[in-house]
């Protein structure tokens, strides 16, 4: 970090660093938060990808949705106009699974999480750290890197919050998508994602909403404003125009050095030895 100012931007709440955009009341009332059985949860790590799948999400309904704003957003009013919405609710979250207000759990919603190779979230982040006025500012990438690595970054570890949801992958009510397969076969993962909501969309129509969904449809949609450009679904912005950046799979091989990827490789290979990935 650049300076001890900005690392005021910050705040632990239960051990993970959050910025002052959720505020401490709203993360403490988040236990006893009501879920209604119909909320759709959208959950990622920051630069996953959340935005893509909520656009994705969001076309796929011809009922009415809302993508609100996300549940660990904001001061504890928040929490009140969330409750007032009359519509169906797609919630996004980047609150690691342990976290989640227990309500969605015993009601069993519907849980999409959406995971991206965290070398190509970690340079994706960075990015945002450098974009981004609500977080601190990083000098350099390899000062970063380490931030990473060492879950010293908001929303934490990239290791802990992926385990702790994997660890519920077999429950019916969550799916786990891939970044990856998406740019591989994005009608594939539509298909799936609507199996998964019990929505009944033609294959024309997800070959349209696929068209609609790409990387400079969205991102134009951005700057023209066709979309709001205050509604974002990552509570570490209200500038949805810092997300549309690259788009791109392997974009870490432009930063990580060899011994990087080396050092990488081992912490992953040690955290993630119990995982399925
Ligand atoms: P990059 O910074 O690598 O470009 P999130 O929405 O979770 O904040 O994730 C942001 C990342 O998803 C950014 O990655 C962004 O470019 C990428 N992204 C957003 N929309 C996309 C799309 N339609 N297709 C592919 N990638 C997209």
């Amino acid at each position: 970090m650049s300076n001890s100012g900005e690392a005021e931007l910050l705040h632990t709440f239960k051990g993970i660093p959050f910025t002052t955009r959720s505020s401490p009341e709203l993360l403490k009332s988040l236990d006893t938060f009501d879920a209604r059985e119909d909320d759709v949860l959208l959950v990622s790590y920051p630069k996953s990808g959340t935005h893509w799948l909520a656009g994705v999400i969001t076309k796929l309904y011809n009922t009415q949705v809302t993508i609100t704003s996300p549940i660990e957003f904001g001061d504890i009013s928040q929490l009140e106009e969330l409750n007032k919405l009359s519509s169906k609710r797609i919630i996004p979250t980047h609150l690691d699974y342990n976290m989640l207000p227990p309500n969605f759990k015993n009601k069993k919603c519907k849980m999409i999480y959406i995971c991206r190779n965290p070398k190509d979230t970690a340079v994706s982040m960075f990015h945002y750290y450098r974009d981004n006025p609500n977080l601190p500012t990083v000098d350099t990438w390899t000062a970063f890197f380490d931030l990473f690595l060492k879950g010293n970054v908001v929303c934490g570890s990239w290791f802990d919050h992926f385990l702790s949801w994997e660890e519920h992958e077999d429950e019916k009510n969550i799916l786990f998508l891939f970044y990856e397969d998406m740019k591989k076969d994005l009608p594939k993962v539509v298909k799936e994602i609507t199996l998964f909501l019990s929505l009944n969309v033609s294959d024309s129509d997800i070959q349209d909403i696929c068209k609609k969904s790409s990387f400079s449809e969205m991102k134009n949609d951005t700057e023209k404003e066709n979309s709001d450009p205050t509604h974002t679904v990552c509570a570490l912005t209200s500038n949805r125009k810092l997300i549309f950046r690259k788009g791109a799979v392997g974009d870490w091989k432009n930063y990580f050095t060899p011994k990087q990827n080396i050092r990488f490789q081992e912490i992953f290979n040690e955290k993630m030895k119990l995982s399925k990935m």
